[in-house]
């Protein structure tokens, strides 16, 4: 790999000089140190490798491996000793060095075994990275909620958890099936495992199969080094199917087979794999529709949906918004550095009555933005998007008894009178005349006014501008 860095630690200037030569020749950047304590002060380079001499004067070869791996770095050490020593290279394997070669050096058993290490050294740096994003985002009891709705699903996914059968996450956009899957699996006997995210409608068609197999050098254009796919990074884990609506026939007919023989070849090559892993799908299509017109495969289905389960829409577990909302303002409280109390109870009341086509992604949006642009106190109204905003429902604003709306301001036709024989009242009529009403009695006192209609005062004075009564 050109361009990585490696370490060489020998006190022999001669030994250094042709390591670099040859590593140099090969395209690695190589950086050389005569002692352990030069080499350990460098290590926050990076370096992908390290070649480390046995015997040295000051700390020594042993002592300087032990300090590396304390480094917590994940470098695997070639260590290099002379034929003599080779009890002590023995040790050092066993202390956790990657390998050993002996002097003189043959170039390319040296290349070699520097070539395995780092491709080992990637992958395990690749996993490392991919269990601090599972560290960071997610967490089993992160599912905030308390409706029945939600509880329900919760019992049902639970009973799920312990056993290896595959799950299929149904709900539309943003009700949370990713945060679903990564509770089951770190509920589950593969939590030790990975959880691998692969989302099938964010990849080309033409990638989907070599990105979930894995595929040979050469086994098409562009494959220029061999490369393992998703499925085996998640042997021993969970395998997230996202959108799994979107993945191709061909790639289909490839992991049903896998799901019956639970092996499978990467693209090019015919050498099977192994691979156990807990597999869960989601999708936010009907992916029964989907199967009946030819889209997906119905044997795949009916092994994917051993175990359906369906999130239902955040309006339909009205219950859980104001959870939900004191919970993204904890959230994202340290990001945004700022420590907003709570809502008003005419911003909840609009929060509660909104339909959130987007579910809980789009609610935590609106928490954010409201975030920002709230100045001091709790998220009032103003601070809301403009669409949920809309949604003030009448009765915050003033009981329609206390109005003082002339007749013929009305738009009256026959579909606008209840059933009780009174008129229906366009909204916005029911707002502005509520407003005026307000500044009237207040004798135009806005701070009155909003305090008496329980708003807060820049949700009045944008109630103004809209309806031209500055
Ligand atoms: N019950 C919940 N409690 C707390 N946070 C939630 C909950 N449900 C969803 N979220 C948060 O809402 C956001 C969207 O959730 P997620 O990505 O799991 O949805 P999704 O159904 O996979 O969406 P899409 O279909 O768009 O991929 C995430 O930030 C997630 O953490
Ligand atoms: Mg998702």
């Amino acid at each position: 790999m050109p361009n990585e860095l490696i370490f060489t630690v020998d006190d022999d200037p001669q030994i250094r000089e042709l390591l670099k030569i040859w590593l140099e020749e090969k395209g690695y950047k190589v950086a050389d140190f005569e002692s352990g304590e030069d080499c350990l002060k460098a290590l926050e380079k990076d370096p992908i490798a390290i070649v480390l001499d046995l015997m040295m004067p000051g700390i020594g070869g042993l002592e300087t491996l032990e300090k590396i791996q304390k480094s917590d770095q994940d470098i695997p050490v070639i260590m290099a000793t002379s034929i003599d020593n080779a009890e002590t290279a023995v040790k050092a394997i066993k202390m956790g060095a990657y390998d050993y070669i002996v002097k003189p050096f043959d170039e390319t058993r040296l290349l070699t075994t520097l070539g395995k290490a780092i491709e080992q050294c990637s992958l395990k740096r690749k996993v490392h990275r991919l269990e601090e994003e599972l560290r960071q985002g997610t967490n089993p009891q992160g599912i905030i909620g308390k409706s029945k709705a939600l509880d329900g699903l919760l019992t049902k996914a639970r009973k799920v958890e312990n056993s290896k059968a595959s799950v299929l996450i149904l709900g539309e956009s943003g009700t949370g099936k990713e945060l679903l899957a990564c509770a089951i699996h770190q509920n589950s006997p593969y939590s030790k495992g990975l959880f691998v995210d692969i989302n099938c409608g964010a990849i080309p068609e033409t990638l989907q199969e070599s990105e979930l197999f894995g595929h040979k050098k050469g086994a098409f254009t562009g494959a220029t080094e061999s490369r393992i796919g998703k499925l085996e990074l998640a042997n021993g884990g969970t395998l997230f199917l996202d959108e799994v609506a979107e993945m191709n026939l061909e790639t289909q007919t490839k992991f049903l087979r896998f799901l019956q023989e639970r092996n499978f070849e990467r693209v090019g090559d015919n050498q099977k794999i192994k691979v156990d892993t807990r597999v869960i799908a989601a999708t936010n299509k009907n992916l029964k529709t989907e199967v009946e017109e030819g889209r997906f495969r119905e044997d795949l289905y009916y092994r994917l949906a051993v175990f359906p389960v369906e999130i239902p829409p955040l309006r339909e577990r009205v219950e859980d918004i104001p959870l939900l909302c004191l919970h993204f303002l904890e959230k994202h409280k340290d990001e945004l550095n700022k420590d907003v109390p709570s809502f008003t109870p005419g911003a909840m009341a609009a929060l509660k009555k909104y339909q959130w086509p987007g579910n809980i992604r789009q609610l935590e949006n609106a928490i954010y933005q409201a975030m920002i642009i709230n100045e001091t106190g709790a998220i009032d109204l103003d601070c809301l998007p403009e669409e949920v905003f809309q949604e003030v429902p009448a009765v915050i604003v003033s009981p329609l008894n206390d109005l003082n709306v002339k007749n013929n301001d009305i738009p009256v036709t026959e579909s606008s009178v209840s059933k009780e024989g009174s008129p229906i009242i366009p909204y916005e009529i029911v707002l502005e005349q509520t407003l005026r009403n307000a500044l009237a009695a207040t004798g135009g006192n806005v701070l009155q006014a909003a305090k008496e209609l329980g708003l807060g005062k820049s949700t009045v004075y944008r109630m103004l501008k809209k309806y031209n009564l500055q």
